[in-house]
């Protein structure tokens, strides 16, 4: 494995395996990696010539108020792990590499995000949206692999390729789950034991959401407000969504006869933590966007 830090090598080196007419796939994170890159990085080896995978914690994606600075970085452990899923190319921009000067264009996206995360995360897309289109000029992609843990990234990842018209296949990727069920994230650290035991909650309610479904129980608010009892009474931690959309476009619902996502989010001392659900009508899951 070959580790970059200059934009100018990787777009060299991606430009020279497209002449050679290597399929590309390619993983974008923030590192501190645990089994849910693992598993994007190992399905990218699988299905790509060469994979790529970057690791950037993004200055333009978090908030004033959010975790930048803190945010758990461990470049050595995560290399060692990246060269054992057989990435080929590890690409390690500084922040000064990736934003010289402060930019003057910047992507901007008005749909699909003023529900779930994007509501108390403004501009957060937007930032998320910048780095991936900076990204894939460098990295130039056939495939891209995202996690459906992140499913509102993966429907606006999916805008910015379709409307912007990179030629990159989108793949979204089940959720990774620690044994008992909670979605595995980098955020997860800073649970303290007991909000630790709580938070398999958030997945335990939105199953017991989809089982509604299952059971012919077609109307939202329904099924809303049993999922935020169930968080009520098991989790500490201050709900801060829990909502039922289209899925991958985003919009309110009267009944569940399309694609439908179930997510929540809640806010524990330290951390954010969020996870969902998708299932089509019969509340059957359904993973994959493409
Ligand atoms: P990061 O949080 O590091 O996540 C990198 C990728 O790993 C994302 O596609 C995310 O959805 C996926 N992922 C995280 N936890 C997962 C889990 N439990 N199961 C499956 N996939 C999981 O998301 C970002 O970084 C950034 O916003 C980024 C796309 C890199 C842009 O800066």
């Amino acid at each position: 494995m070959e580790i970059i830090r200059t934009i100018k090598q990787m777009q060299q080196i991606s430009t020279q395996l497209k002449k050679e007419y290597k399929q590309i796939g390619y993983v974008a994170t923030m590192g501190y990696f645990h089994e849910g890159h693992h598993n994007l990085m190992r399905r990218a080896r699988n299905e790509n010539d060469i994979v790529i995978t970057s690791i950037f914690v993004n200055p333009l994606q978090f908030g004033p108020n959010e975790d930048f600075e803190k945010y758990p970085r461990d470049e050595e452990k995560d290399s060692q792990e990246a060269e054992k899923d057989g990435i080929d190319y590890l690409f390690l921009p500084s922040v000064d590499e990736m934003y010289p000067n402060k930019s003057i264009i910047n992507m901007h996206i008005d749909g699909r995000v003023d529900v779930l995360c994007g509501k108390s995360r403004p501009g957060h897309f937007n930032g998320v949206l910048t780095v991936l289109t900076k990204l894939f000029h460098i990295i130039q992609p056939d495939k891209t692999y995202f996690g459906l843990k992140d499913a509102q990234q993966v429907a606006v990842v999916d805008a910015l390729i379709q409307e912007h018209n990179f030629p990159i296949e989108l793949i979204g990727v089940p959720t990774t789950r620690e044994s008992d069920g909670l979605a595995k994230s980098s955020r997860n650290v800073f649970l303290n034991r007991q909000e630790r035991e709580e938070a398999v909650w958030l997945y335990k309610s939105l199953l017991h959401g989809k089982q509604l479904v299952v059971d012919g129980v077609k109307n939202p608010d329904i099924i809303i407000k049993e999922v935020r009892e169930l968080l009520r009474e098991h989790v500490t931690g201050e709900v801060d969504y829990i909502e039922m959309l289209s899925y991958p476009e985003l919009m309110p619902i009267i009944d569940v006869d399309q694609n439908t996502i179930l997510a929540a989010a809640v806010y524990f001392k330290e951390a954010r933590i969020i996870d969902n659900i998708i299932f089509n009508s019969d509340g059957q899951i359904k993973e994959l966007i493409n």
